[in-house]
C-alpha cells in the first residue's frame, strides 16, 4: 500500500455543526455495547471480554472463502481474517478498510481541511445520503437540490414533506446565478415571514450526474462553493460517478475545495467494483460523521463485514494506482457505450429529440420534441412494444408536473439492443406526435 503523508492543513474554520443537525438527530446517543465493540477491537490481546453479545465464530460453518479476480489475482479469507470477515464490527467500519479508505480519499482529493475530517463506511452511498439527509432535514427548512436530481435522494426527502428549492441546470450543471437568485428570493421571503427559514443543505451530484450525464466544471464548482460559504450551506456531494468521468482531466471535487469543512461527500464502489457489495463511504466533518455513526448503530449496526473484508483485500492486492487503473478501464467501457448510444440516437432520433453528450456515467438525458409529457407514451405504449426508458418525471423535484425528458441508460444493453431500442423510441415518438395532432384537430 502506498505510504501516505498527511499535509499540514489550513487552520480550521469554526463552523457550528449543531446548526445542521436537527432536533431528532441531536438526541442520538451511543449504544454502550457498540462503543465497547469499538474500544475492544484493538484492545491488547490479553483483554478478556465478556462484554459483547458476539456469537462464537468457531460455530460458523465456513472454512475458507477463495476469491478469484478476472485479472488472475486471488486471495483466501481464512483463520483470523475469515473470523473477522464474518463477525460483528464497529459501526464506523472494518478498521483496516477504514484506514485504507481514509488514505485513498486523501490520495485522490487532498482535502485542505483533513484534520477536521473523518470517514464512515456505509451500505452503498445511498445509505450515507439517506442518513445525512435524515440528520439535517427539519420541518419548515427548505432544501436546495439540483434539478433534475437522482430519484434515490428525492425519495428520502419526500416523506418529510420538505419544501424543495430546485436549482436549474444547463449543459455545465447547476447554474450559480440561479442558486444566488433562489437564495436571495428566499431571504426576502424570510424577512417578511418569520415562519420561513433559510435552507441549510444543498444536494449536488457533480460528476456525470444522474440523469443528465453532466460534470460541473471547476470554475463553476468554485463559484457554487463560495455561494454556499456566503449563505452557510452544507454541501451534500453525491459523487457516485466520480471515477466514471470521460474527460481527460480528473474532476476536482467539492471536498478538494473545502477549506471551511462544509462538505459531506458520498463515494460509491457500486459502479466501479460491484453494486451487490453495497459498499460506499462518507467523508466529512467529524461531528457530522459521528452523528451518522450513531444513526447506523441504531439502524443496522454496521455494513457487511464480508464485503468490507473483500474490498480491503482488493485494495491490498492492487494498491491505489492499480485500483484507479481498474476504475479507468471501467470508465472506458462506458465511454465506448456512450459513443454507441449517441450514434444510435443520431441515426434514429434526429429531428425528434435533442440531447447533449454525457461527459461520463451511464445515462443520456433526452428532450423529446412536440410531446409535452412522455409518461404514458413510455409506461403504457413503450412497455407494449417491449422497450423501456425512464420517464423524466422520476428525476424532477416536482414529479407531478408533465415532463418531456427521457433518461436512457447505456450500461447493460448490448450495442444491437441499444440500436433497436432507439428505433422503437423513434416509432413511439412519431406515433405519439400523430396522436396529439389528431387530438388537436378534433378539438379545433
Ligand atoms: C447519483 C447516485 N447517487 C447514489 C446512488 C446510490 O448508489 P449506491 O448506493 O449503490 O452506492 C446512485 C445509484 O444509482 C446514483 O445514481
Amino acid at each position: 500500500m502506498e505510504a501516505m503523508s498527511i499535509k499540514p492543513v489550513n487552520p480550521k474554520m469554526s463552523l457550528d455543526y449543531s446548526y445542521f443537525i436537527n432536533g431528532l438527530s441531536s438526541r442520538r446517543r451511543p449504544g454502550i455495547t457498540r462503543e465497547l465493540t469499538k474500544k475492544l477491537y484493538n484492545a491488547p490481546k490479553e483483554t478478556i471480554s465478556l462484554a459483547e453479545g458476539m456469537p462464537n465464530d468457531g460455530s460458523f460453518p465456513f472454512e475458507a472463502i477463495n476469491v478469484v479476480l478476472k485479472d488472475g489475482s486471488t486471495f483466501t479469507l481464512q483463520g483470523g481474517e475469515l473470523a473477522a470477515s464474518l463477525q460483528y464490527l464497529p459501526s464506523q467500519g472494518y478498521p483496516p478498510l477504514l484506514k485504507t479508505l481514509k488514505e485513498f480519499t486523501y490520495f485522490v482529493h487532498e482535502p485542505p481541511n483533513w484534520q477536521g475530517t473523518d470517514v464512515i463506511i456505509t451500505n452503498g452511498s445511498q445509505c450515507g445520503i439517506s442518513k445525512s439527509i435524515e440528520m439535517c432535514i427539519e420541518e419548515g427548512v427548505p432544501i436546495l437540490v439540483q434539478n433534475p436530481l437522482y430519484t434515490g435522494t428525492e425519495i428520502v426527502m419526500k416523506p418529510y414533506r420538505p419544501q424543495l428549492l430546485p436549482i436549474e441546470q444547463d449543459e455545465f450543471g447547476v447554474i450559480p446565478e440561479h442558486l444566488v437568485a433562489t437564495l436571495e428570493d428566499w431571504k426576502c421571503q424570510c424577512s417578511t415571514d418569520p415562519t420561513k427559514k433559510m435552507p441549510k443543505i444543498f444536494y449536488i451530484n457533480p460528476t456525470a450526474a444522474n440523469p443528465t450525464g453532466v460534470t460541473i466544471p471547476l470554475d463553476r464548482k468554485k463559484e457554487i462553493y463560495r455561494i454556499c460559504c456566503d449563505y452557510n450551506i452544507l454541501i451534500l456531494e453525491d459523487d457516485a460517478y466520480y471515477f466514471m468521468d470521460f474527460q481527460d482531466a480528473k474532476p476536482v471535487s467539492f471536498l478538494s475545495l473545502d477549506v471551511e469543512g462544509r462538505v459531506l461527500r458520498f463515494d460509491s464502489l457500486s459502479k466501479v467494483l460491484a453494486s451487490g457489495l453495497r459498499l460506499g463511504w462518507v467523508t466529512g466533518p467529524k461531528q457530522l460523521i459521528t452523528n451518522i455513526e450513531l444513526h447506523i448503530q441504531s439502524a443496522y449496526l454496521h455494513s457487511s463485514s464480508l464485503s468490507q473484508s473483500m474490498v480491503n483485500n482488493i485494495f491490498r492486492q492492487w494498491g491505489f494506482e492499480k485500483m484507479l487503473q481498474h476504475f479507468a478501464t471501467v470508465s472506458n467501457f462506458y465511454r465506448v457505450r456512450r459513443d454507441i448510444i449517441i450514434a444510435a440516437m443520431e441515426k434514429h432520433l434526429k429531428g425528434l429529440c435533442d440531447w447533449s453528450i454525457p461527459s461520463g456515467g451511464m445515462f443520456v438525458w433526452i428532450k423529446v420534441r412536440n410531446v409535452p409529457d412522455v409518461y404514458e407514451m413510455l409506461m403504457t405504449r413503450g412497455l407494449k412494444k417491449h422497450v423501456c426508458f425512464a420517464p423524466g418525471q422520476a428525476f424532477m423535484a416536482d414529479p407531478t408536473v408533465a415532463c418531456n425528458y427521457i433518461r436512457a441508460a447505456y450500461s447493460r444493453a448490448s450495442p444491437k439492443q441499444i440500436d433497436k431500442a432507439m428505433r422503437l423510441l423513434a416509432e413511439l415518438i412519431r406515433e405519439e406526435q400523430a396522436l396529439l395532432r389528431r387530438k388537436l384537430d378534433n378539438f379545433i
